[in-house]
């Protein structure tokens, strides 16, 4: 629906001039921002979601995380996709084989809201199994999610952290996958010591969950396979006695 009376350039202009918080902000966000993605933020901004944006976190192949503040003053993550990057074919096949995002559409618009709302939910349900940033909200190729971290820092990534009890950090994530795979009947898909951060007192927080699914996807098994050996090659580096094959039969079997 058009509205005659928006100006969109211009309220725009106006928004982002206060809502960014540095020239630096801005420039990064300009290699993200398409007319559909601004559109959403500025919806968002309305909603008092997301208020100040800083700058940018990380940003990979598919997506660029910001770190913003709310209306409230609460400090959450922005995790923008980008439309036009990003592998279309993977992502329609882990939606496609998802009994909860089977219909979704061939555009590539569609596919990355259809992510979007993936990560969202997916989130949602992990909260109640594993420490993970809770939900916040999702529109277009917008995820806002609770921050993990402190100030303008976010928790270090598990890679970059020294283990201090690697045999029982291994039993706490096998168990967290455990949980998640009986209880909330979901898989990570991509999980390893890069999407895990590590928190105040030893905390592990759980991250990324784009590439979940449920596991009745064709892909479940294989992928809760792979996340099993991720975990165990890692660990297993830090001195914890691993053993994939089993540890995956354990897992599955309950
Ligand atoms: N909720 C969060 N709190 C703190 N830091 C975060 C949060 N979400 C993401 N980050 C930071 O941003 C980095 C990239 O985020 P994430 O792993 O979600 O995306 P990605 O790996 O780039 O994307 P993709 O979904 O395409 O795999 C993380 O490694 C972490 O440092
Ligand atoms: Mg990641």
């Amino acid at each position: 629906m058009k509205d005659e009376n928006f100006d969109f350039e211009e309220r725009w202009k106006e928004e982002s001039r206060r809502m960014f918080d540095s020239s630096e902000a801005r420039k990064a966000f300009e290699n993200v921002f398409d007319h559909s993605t601004s559109m959403a933020l500025l919806k968002l901004s309305e909603q008092g979601i997301i208020d100040t944006l800083y700058g940018t976190i990380e940003s990979g192949k598919e997506s660029v995380v910001f770190l913003a503040d709310t209306a409230e003053e609460e400090r959450v993550i922005v995790k923008i996709y980008m439309t036009r990057a990003g592998n279309f074919r993977e992502m329609k096949r882990y939606l496609r084989g998802d009994k909860r995002f089977r219909n979704v559409k061939d555009d590539r618009r569609a596919v990355v809201q259809e992510w979007c709302k993936k990560e969202y939910r997916n989130l949602k349900k992990a909260l109640n199994v594993v420490k993970c940033p809770g939900p916040i909200a999702f529109r277009r190729n917008i995820v806002v999610m609770e921050f993990a971290g402190e100030e303008f820092s976010p928790y270090p990534k598990m890679k970059n952290v020294e283990i201090q009890n690697p045999q029982e950090g291994y039993k706490q994530v096998l168990n967290g996958i455990k949980r998640l795979w009986h209880k909330e009947e979901l898989v990570h898909g991509d999980l390893s010591e890069y999407n895990l951060l590590v928190g105040r007192e030893g905390v592990t927080w759980w991250i990324d969950f784009s590439h979940g699914v449920h596991y009745n996807h064709p892909e479940a098994e294989e992928l809760l396979k792979r996340d099993v050996k991720n975990i165990a090659n890692f660990f297993s580096r830090q001195g914890a006695d691993t053993d994939p094959e089993k540890d995956y039969k354990r897992v599955i079997s309950g």
